[in-house]
């Protein structure tokens, strides 16, 4: 088949290609950055240098393919994120119709529809395709983010160390903290990348007739038990992820220039996994787990801790 992978070596589109491309199919990458071209090619696909901000490249790009993996990269510059991400997803429709591409797969979120302005899967209901929704948990990766703060440095990680449970930490030189408006005993969805990838180079293959969406998941615990689980790979079993206020998170988003508007839909989206509600629908569509335990990836998260 003739795939077209967008998000570039991203966490999910690296792995996809890789299986994508051992599966025999002919794979094109977007990027935007021309450097990636070498690394693309040496996975053996071809690269579309270009962006999705730009509807005519991505149609001319899609013409002729079988299915399309379509993500939004997040953006923490927009300074509306909602805005930012309907721009794209109507780039997206836009193109798939003209190309009239039949499968799609569109990389969304499984808070995506608790949350008013940035769910944009109801831009891709127009087309006369074969649609699925992807709807991952919360990912592993996301942990390279906090590792500023797990080590004390950062702006919000000093401000909000001293002011919440970290003094303990600080005092004892033991500074060890993850933090967010979900957190504590919030039960959450952690998500490999390498499973989200196995779950859309399965799907890419499948033709439903109706719109699917798929929740995927690796492993379900309370943040707490993440974090002890990270702090044990890097030293430090005693970090903890406390649980801020949504109104303590916004101020601390607010501290670190974070745009307003984009520190409330971060806040929003938070709040949609600390409510429990985001959980309640995993649950409800009876997804099968993926293969990698948080603790494989703490291994890897250990090894560019230390090098940081
Ligand atoms: N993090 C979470 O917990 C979570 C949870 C649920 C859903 N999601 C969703 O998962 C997706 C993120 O996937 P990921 O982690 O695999 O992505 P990623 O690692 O962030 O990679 C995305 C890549 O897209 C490329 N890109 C950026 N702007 C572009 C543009 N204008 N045109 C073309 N390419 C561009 C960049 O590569 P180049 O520099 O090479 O262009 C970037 O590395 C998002 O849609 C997010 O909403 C995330």
């Amino acid at each position: 088949m003739k795939i077209i992978v967008t998000g570039s070596l991203g966490n999910i589109s690296q792995p996809l290609t890789v299986t994508l491309v051992a599966q025999g199919h002919q794979v094109t990458v977007i990027s935007s950055d021309a450097k990636k071209q070498t690394a693309i090619e040496a996975l053996g696909a071809a690269a579309a240098i270009g962006s999705i901000a730009d509807v005519g490249f991505l149609t001319n790009t899609f013409r002729g393919a079988d299915a399309v993996y379509a993500m939004i990269p997040l953006s923490f510059t927009e300074q509306d994120l909602g805005a930012y991400m309907h721009r794209m997803a109507q780039n997206y429709a836009e193109a798939l119709k003209e190309a009239g591409t039949n499968r799609i797969v569109v990389m969304s979120g499984w808070v995506a529809d608790l949350v008013k302005d940035e769910n944009v899967e109801h831009v891709f209901d127009n087309l006369d395709a074969s649609i699925t929704i992807m709807r991952p948990g919360s990912f592993y990766t996301n942990f390279y983010q906090s590792i500023d703060l797990i080590k004390g440095r950062g702006f919000i990680g000093k401000f909000l160390t001293l002011r919440y449970s970290g003094l303990w930490a600080l005092l004892t030189g033991k500074t060890g903290l993850l933090m967010g408006n979900y957190g504590g005993e919030d039960r959450i969805v952690f998500v490999s990348p390498k499973d989200i990838a196995d779950a859309v180079a399965e799907e890419l293959l499948l033709q439903p007739q109706e719109k699917t969406i798929r929740y995927v998941g690796s492993e379900e615990m309370t943040c707490n038990e993440a974090a002890k689980i990270i702090g044990t790979a890097i030293g430090k079993p005693w970090l903890k992820w406390v649980l801020l206020s949504d109104k303590e998170m916004l101020q601390g988003l607010k501290m670190a220039k974070v745009p307003e508007k984009l520190a409330e839909t971060l806040v929003e989206m938070q709040a949609a996994m600390h409510s429990g509600k985001a959980l309640e629908n995993f649950h409800q569509s009876k997804p099968k787990m993926g293969k990698v335990k948080l603790s494989d990836f703490a291994k890897e998260f250990a090894a560019t801790y230390h090098q940081k």
